[in-house]
């Protein structure tokens, strides 16, 4: 199983309770403390899809399961193509995007970049909660205040007069992070369409204090049939690994 997520832990945990998967989950090494794991795991990659596919061939792997986070595309391209080269079963443990709800300012952009460009040349006070890998994006714009919060330390961190790093790793709660938007006069927050329960709590807090929030969408459906939770995921595995 390709990780890094909170469903993957979930599963992970799940088929650990269950003696008859001899079950590897692989995480790409980019969190300097990852969170305990129930499986047994490797760390760091394979050396693209033609590298995946040798892997699981050597290692006579009989399913591969892609439950990587929405936004880590190139991964997921190379889990699709190992399958083809392989020929083996395979599925995407994806969670299902965020919906808006009554009350929520939501404006949609492409990308990071995109977000950070419709929010404008006049300062303003900017959430960015999109992890530390692009958050070097910010320097397009300057004039803003960046609240720039992330797990590891964003590094080398953009060259910003006005910006304020957290360290900090989900899940959150909404009382929390209200008094954080507030303690910061955030009033735009730049996200991913991420999904799951575990960094929605933001989107709640910007909700109730009627801030508008930059939703950036995603960028492809995964190649490979898809179910969207941990107990369609244990339902799938049965289905292609059947006991017996
Ligand atoms: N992108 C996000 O916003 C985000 C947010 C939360 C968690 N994550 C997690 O962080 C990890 C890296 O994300 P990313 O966006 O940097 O990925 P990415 O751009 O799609 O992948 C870049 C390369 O990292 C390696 N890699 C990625 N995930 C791996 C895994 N689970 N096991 C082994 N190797 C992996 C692969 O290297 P090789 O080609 O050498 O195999 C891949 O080509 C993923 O596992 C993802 O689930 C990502």
């Amino acid at each position: 199983m390709l990780g890094g997520t909170t469903e993957a832990s979930a599963l992970a945990k799940a088929l650990a309770a269950q003696p008859r998967y001899d079950a590897l989950l692989s995480l790409a090494g980019r969190t300097e403390k990852p969170a305990p794991q129930s499986l047994p795991t490797c760390v760091g990659g394979f050396g693209g899809a033609e590298g995946l596919a040798r892997f699981l061939r050597d290692e006579k792997f009989d399913l591969l399961i892609d439950a990587t986070h929405p936004f880590a595309a190139r991964i997921s391209q190379n889990a699709a193509q190992a399958t083809t080269i392989t020929g083996l079963p395979a599925f995407c443990l994806r969670r299902a995007p965020w919906q808006a709800e009554p009350g929520d300012r939501w404006r949609h952009a492409a990308s990071v970049q995109d977000a950070i460009a419709q929010i404008g040349s006049a300062p303003r006070r900017v959430f960015l909660a999109i992890g530390r890998q692009e958050a070097h994006r910010a320097d397009a714009a300057p004039q803003h205040y960046y609240l720039i919060r992330s797990v590891d330390p964003v590094d080398p961190q953009p060259v910003l007069p006005h910006a304020h790093y957290l360290l900090d790793r989900g899940p959150f709660d909404v009382e929390r992070e209200v008094a954080l938007l507030r303690e910061h006069s955030i009033d735009v927050v730049i996200t991913k369409n991420s999904g799951g329960s575990a960094t929605y709590a933001k989107i709640a807090a910007a909700r109730a204090l009627g801030i508008e929030v930059m939703m950036i969408g995603r960028a492809e459906a995964p190649a490979i049939p898809t179910v969207a939770t941990v107990d369609e995921a244990l339902a799938m595995i049965n289905h292609l690994l059947p006991p017996g």
